[in-house]
């Protein structure tokens, strides 16, 4: 419009705006004011005590804003230290945090406590692939060669023969999870970074699916989650087969009702934990077929367990797997048979644009899915993001994963930082705490509060993304009552405490 407009006239509407002179500063705070009431937690009126903390708060951050490095925007093997003496880091592991709604069970428990117990009991053995993968199993005689594996050795053996024990366990510690001095170097594409991940998890599959570890590899997960305040837990697991010393084996009810044993006992004896629930996952590399008689298992499942199961989900690399909609037959049977099974999809975890991997967040909606794992190309999708928005299907944000995993190096250009700005219902997880060298959940909060939310977020934030993991867990309506009482508890004391 303007370009057509006479010269003389463009000139006198520019001396008549500035002859209305600074736009009006109340104008200006109300704008500012008005942005920040959209962002996560700009709705949560803050009490006084609640004001103190987040002053204290926000000199902490400035103070870790302006040093060099910066934590959020290195890769996090190299910002762990810094973080772990971050005074913003020691508030948040005394924060209640309430629910860790994406983990996965193969990744639960650090992988120091898989090598330093589960590898230290006897019977252990354990054989390196042609590609130096290891491969553990519990047996009573040495195990016969396999298609991948030849020669198995006792653990205990070859940790006496190499004298140095500490450097032993070291070496094996590096083939069950990513952690490594070097990431840049060690993984220099996603291709990489996923080979190794998925070669972790096959290296320790042999020790997790061992009948009596998995009972106390459970035990061990929530000890580890409780001991950094969160109160809740919703793990996704396969329900692998277990197997025992004299090679009988256990099915998937045997293993869930290992899991619902274990969090009855755990919960008794620490009340203030509310409990865990699963969600039942099947790879994505699975056949239609396979996927099909997965949902139909599933759905059996959540009928007979149904304060154990929540619900379904497929796992595995989405790049270069098969889409949500690839399994479109499967994933409509709950449905068309009349029968329920919420879907917890990952889907988005990706930063190709318009592949069939892309496509998966708007499918996830599609399906019903009741939250969308990662999300993390939904920023990209504004017909995908306002759906989710307007039903409330939160985003399971997972930081430190998408930076190990290669979707972002410098957390400040996460995409939820666009959803956070804007309020969209999104929670904070860990997904595969072992790989990533982490435990519960306070170094994925700091890096969603320092990192991508910036100075912006303050305790209003934390308060909501809180709250979030219990309004968006699958949780049943009055159990979710009484857990935001008991997580509102725990957060005034907490406030109380370091206001
Ligand atoms: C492993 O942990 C369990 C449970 O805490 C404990 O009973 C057992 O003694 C530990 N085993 C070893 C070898 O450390
Ligand atoms: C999703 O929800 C809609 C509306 O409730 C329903 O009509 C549809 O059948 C559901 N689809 C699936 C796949 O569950
Ligand atoms: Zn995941």
């Amino acid at each position: 419009m303007v370009a057509s407009l006479p010269q003389a006239a463009v000139t006198l509407l520019w001396l008549a705006a500035a002859a209305a002179g600074m736009p009006d500063p109340s104008q200006r705070d109300e704008l500012m004011r008005r942005e920040a009431s959209r962002r996560t937690g700009g709705g949560v009126a803050l009490t006084a005590a609640e004001r103190r903390l987040d002053g204290e708060l926000r000199r902490m951050k400035e103070r870790e804003m302006a040093a060099e490095p910066f934590p959020p925007a290195v890769h996090f093997f190299k910002a762990k230290g810094l973080i772990r003496d971050s005074p913003v880091f020691k508030l948040l592991q005394d924060m209640p945090k309430g629910g860790a709604l994406h983990v996965h069970s193969s990744s639960l428990v650090s992988a120091e406590w898989l090598v330093k117990n589960a590898t230290y009991r006897p019977h252990c053995y354990v054989c390196f692939t042609w590609d130096n993968s290891a491969r553990f199993v519990f047996s009573r005689r040495r195990p016969y060669p396999r298609w991948d594996c030849f020669y198995w050795q006792l653990v205990s053996a070859l940790r006496a023969e190499a004298g140095d024990a500490a450097a032993f366990d070291a070496s094996l510690m590096k083939h069950l999870t990513l952690v490594t001095d070097d990431p840049d170097g060690e993984y220099p594409d996603q291709d990489a970074v996923w080979d190794k991940f998925e070669r972790a998890f096959v290296a320790g599959a042999g020790l997790v699916s061992h009948a009596p570890v998995l009972r106390d590899y459970l035990l061990r997960g929530l000890h580890e989650l409780h001991r950094d305040n969160v109160m809740y837990l919703e793990l996704r697991s396969g329900l692998s087969r277990t197997y025992e010393l004299d090679g009988s084996i256990h099915d998937k009810i045997w293993t869930l009702r290992t899991f619902q044993d274990v969090v009855g006992k755990f919960v008794a004896e620490h009340p203030d934990f509310l409990g865990a629930r699963l969600i039942v996952a099947v790879h994505r590399a699975l056949s239609a077929s396979e996927v099909k008689a997965a949902v139909e298992e599933a759905t059996e499942l959540r009928r007979d367990f149904p304060d154990v199961v929540a619900g379904f989900d497929l796992v595995g690399r989405e790049d270069g797997g098969r889409p949500l909609w690839y399994f479109r037959d499967a994933l409509s049977l709950p449905a068309q048979m009349g029968v329920t099974l919420p879907y917890f999809f990952h889907a988005g975890e990706t930063d190709e644009e318009g592949t069939e991997t892309d496509q998966n967040v708007l499918d996830a909606l599609l399906f019903n899915s009741s939250r969308i794992g990662h999300g993390y190309a939904l920023a990209r999708h504004p017909l995908a993001k306002e759906m989710s928005r307007v039903r409330q299907v939160a985003v399971e944000v997972c930081p430190i994963s998408n930076q190990v995993l290669k979707l972002v190096s410098d957390l400040r250009n996460h995409p939820a930082a666009v959803l956070m700005a804007e309020g969209h219902p999104l929670v904070i997880s860990s997904d595969d705490p072992s790989m990533f060298g982490t435990a519960g959940l306070s170094y994925d909060f700091y890096q969603a509060f320092v990192g991508i939310g910036g100075l912006k977020a303050n305790v209003g934030t934390l308060k909501e993304l809180a709250l979030n993991s219990i309004r968006y867990s699958s949780l049943p309506p009055t159990l979710k009552d009484s857990a935001q009482a008991a997580w509102r508890r725990k957060w005034d004391a907490f406030v109380s405490a370091h206001a």
